[in-house]
């Protein structure tokens, strides 16, 4: 498996990865190429020319990192692709004041073997904006 900050990322690829999530199965293709130039910091985990991995992060390089879209392809989980992801990621991240994400119960145990604690603070999400993305 090949790891790169650099390799450029086909959305097509990227979006069958996000078709096996539950926040992110109906991004368009437009949508996530907005999702790739928007980002200042993505990696991606190849397998030839097959993306099998994906993660990034929005971040100021100081002060704030938000790590989103972390996903490794079904057929290739627990073989410590998301670690090697995350590690690299946190790499680049070193020295950033607070680097925060949001996950589901289930993943905690993969997060905090990363380092991560549980928050305590709320997290607030504006609902109208939800709303006008179809989130209820
Ligand atoms: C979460 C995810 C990225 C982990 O990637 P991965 O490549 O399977 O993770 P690793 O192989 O590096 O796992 C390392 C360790 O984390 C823990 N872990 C990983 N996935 C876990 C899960 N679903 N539940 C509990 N522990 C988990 C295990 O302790 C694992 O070690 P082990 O396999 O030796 O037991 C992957 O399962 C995934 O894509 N899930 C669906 C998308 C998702 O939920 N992403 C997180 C969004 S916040």
């Amino acid at each position: 498996v090949e790891y790169s900050f650099d390799r450029p990322i086909d959305p097509v690829q990227l979006q069958r990865l996000l078709q096996t999530t539950g926040w992110a199965a109906d991004r368009t293709v437009e949508e996530i190429e907005r999702l790739l130039s928007g980002s200042p910091l993505v990696i991606g985990a190849w397998d030839g020319d097959r993306l099998v991995g994906f993660a990034r992060a929005l971040t100021d390089g100081v002060f704030r990192a938000l790590i989103d879209d972390v996903v490794v392809h079904p057929a290739c989980r627990r073989s410590g692709i998301g670690t090697e992801l995350m590690r690299r990621l946190l790499e680049r991240l070193n020295g950033v004041e607070e680097v925060f994400l949001r996950c589901g119960a289930e993943v905690v145990p993969f997060y905090e073997r990363l380092g991560f604690a549980r928050a305590s603070c709320i997290t607030m999400d504006h609902v109208s904006n939800d709303e006008e993305n179809g989130h209820p």
